[in-house]
Parts: structure tokens; C-alpha cells; sequence
């Protein structure tokens, strides 16, 4: 094991830290992390925790949502420029607008957004929960779904409802090119398309799964298929891959702008092993939320939980 990782295990019980890391993160982070996950594990790990310290290695909104659910914890994020494109196309004053112009509208929001977002919802969701909150509002209520519109989409067609949607959409997940993907396919016929529900619609119509990273690894251990390709972003080869050690997997192909042959998020890569144990000596960055907007969106947060149990 690098000198590196030894001083952050060094450190971390010295400080009593959790170290949460999200499936993204670089494999050398996941190595050394107490709990490895998808938003809505994590944000349930960080709920309760009883560390001083909750290390994310994750992006800003994933260590805000922990600092919501545990204010009395130090949460510290590696890099505090480590955002989300989703997170960033919703900005609080045009969504309150938007908001307040349909005030007969239920407001589910999913995580991947600030904490002002999260203060104006009614219930927040994550992809592996995303269809059973929609569904616990009555059908008749109209639902405002915010900003993912991809997985707002998908959610419509699964439930068959109409909710408003916010149009908002992961970089990451919109570079899958869907040429390169049928050609793919093409290729390698007997493999199995699985992909994350921030994925395009074209995309999504052509998996046979579609879930949550979590989700999707779970898919590939209970699959009797062999070979599976991936559309989701690449840091879950690891993982999957660890799973699964005799099956093939392959990342879906992004389109030829993209620094990878796969698809990559530059905000989950600005962790890195040197920042994780910078941070953590140091005790910053730190994420802070102002207590009026942490209540508000403590709310919507729990209520998330309470109907994932
Ligand atoms: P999961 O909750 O499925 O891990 O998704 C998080 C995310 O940011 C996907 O891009
Ligand atoms: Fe945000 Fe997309 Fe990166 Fe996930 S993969 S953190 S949704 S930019």
C-alpha cells in the first residue's frame, strides 16, 4: 500500500473520519474509503454515522446533503470545485420563479441539486428511488421534476404521468453517442445494455436495464448474461469489475470530443489520493449551509429516506 493511503488510514482513526466515496471516484480512493456508493447509500451512511469527521469523496451537492442530514458533523469535500453540471443548470432564483408560477404543482427534486434547490421541494429523490417517490404522490397531482430532464422523461414514460419538467442534463451522460452504441451492440451481440437513467432517451430504449449505479451493479451480479455494456460514467468499471471478475464489461462509447474512449466526469476526477489526505489533514475545505436554508431542505430530504426504508 502507497505511504499516501497509509497516512489517510493513519489519519482518518486518529480523527475518528468516515471516508464516503462515490462510485466515480478514482480506484485508489475507493480503496481506502469505509463505504463505497450510489447518492442514495451515501446520503443514508451519512445520516448515520457516528464519526466526527464525514470525509465525501464525492461532488459538492452529495457533501451538502450529508452537512444537511448531520449538521453537527465536520463534512469536508477534497476539491470545493468539484460541482455537477445538473446541479449548476438549475439555479434557485429561476426555479422559485418557476415554482411560484405553479403553486398547485407537488416539487420533487432530484439530489443531484444545491441546497437552495432542495429548500424549495416538497420530496428529493435519487435514480434508485425516483420511481417509487413520483408514485407516492397521488396521480392526480401534478408534479413539477427537477432538473434532470432525462430522467424526468424516463419517469413519465414508466408512470405514465405528464410532470413538468426542468431542463437540466448531465454532460456526462449526454456524450454517449448512440451510433457508436449500435455499432457496438452490433459487435458484440449477446452483450446486455444497462445504463444510468441520466442517459438519453435514445440511449435508454436500448438497454435492458436501467437503474442507478448501484442498481446496475446489482444487475450484473443477478444477470445470467456474460457481457454487458456500460452506459454510465467509467469510474464503476472498478467496482462492477471487482463483482464480477469472470464477466466482460464494456463502457459504452462517448462521441469523439471526450478525452476518453468512455465518459468521464471532470468534477467526480478532481478528487484526488493527494487532496483526500490534504483535506483531511487539514480539516478544509469544509462545507457549510446557512441553518434557515439547511431546515428547508432537511425536509424534502426525509421524507426521501422515510419513503425509501
Ligand atoms: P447514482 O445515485 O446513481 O450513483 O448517481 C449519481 C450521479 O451523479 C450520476 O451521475
Ligand atoms: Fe453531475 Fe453528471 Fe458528474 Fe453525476 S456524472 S456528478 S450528474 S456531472
Amino acid at each position: 500500500m502507497s505511504n499516501l493511503k497509509e497516512n489517510i488510514l493513519k489519519l482518518k482513526k486518529e480523527k475518528n473520519a468516515v471516508l464516503l466515496a462515490h462510485y466515480y471516484q478514482e480506484p485508489a480512493i475507493q480503496d481506502i474509503a469505509d463505504y463505497v456508493g450510489d447518492s442514495l447509500g451515501l446520503s443514508q451512511q451519512a445520516a448515520s454515522t457516528s464519526a466526527d469527521i464525514i470525509l465525501f469523496a464525492g461532488v459538492h451537492f452529495m457533501a451538502e446533503t450529508a452537512k444537511i442530514l448531520n449538521p453537527s458533523k465536520k463534512v469536508l469535500l477534497p476539491d470545493l470545485e468539484a460541482g455537477c453540471s445538473l446541479a449548476e443548470s438549475c439555479p434557485p432564483a429561476l426555479f422559485k420563479t418557476f415554482v411560484e408560477a405553479h403553486p398547485e404543482h407537488t416539487v420533487i427534486t432530484y439530489v443531484n441539486c444545491s441546497a437552495h434547490i432542495k429548500a424549495l421541494s416538497d420530496i428529493v429523490c435519487t435514480s434508485s428511488n425516483a420511481v417509487k417517490i413520483v408514485e407516492s404522490v397521488p396521480k392526480h397531482k401534478p408534479v413539477i421534476f427537477a432538473p434532470d430532464r432525462n430522467l424526468g422523461n424516463y419517469i413519465n414514460r414508466k408512470t405514465g404521468r405528464n410532470m413538468l419538467l426542468w431542463d437540466g442534463s448531465c454532460i456526462v451522460h449526454e456524450a454517449f453517442s448512440l451510433e457508436k452504441l449500435e455499432a457496438l451492440h452490433k459487435k458484440n451481440p449477446d452483450a446486455q445494455i444497462i445504463a444510468h437513467p441520466e442517459s438519453e432517451t435514445s440511449v435508454l430504449e436500448t438497454a435492458d436495464y436501467i437503474g442507478s449505479t448501484a442498481g446496475m451493479i446489482q444487475y450484473v451480479k443477478t444477470s445470467p448474461a456474460q457481457t454487458f455494456i456500460v452506459a454510465t460514467e467509467a469510474g464503476i468499471l472498478y467496482k462492477m469489475q471487482q463483482e464480477v471478475p469472470e464477466k466482460t464489461l464494456i463502457p459504452a462509447p462517448a462521441y469523439e470530443n471526450n478525452t476518453c474512449a468512455c465518459s468521464e466526469c471532470p468534477y467526480m476526477k478532481m478528487n484526488t489520493l493527494q487532496k483526500v489526505y490534504d483535506c483531511l489533514l487539514h480539516e478544509s475545505p469544509e462545507i457549510t449551509v446557512a441553518e434557515d436554508i439547511r431546515q428547508k431542505a432537511l425536509r424534502p430530504i426525509e421524507r426521501m429516506l422515510q419513503l425509501s426504508e
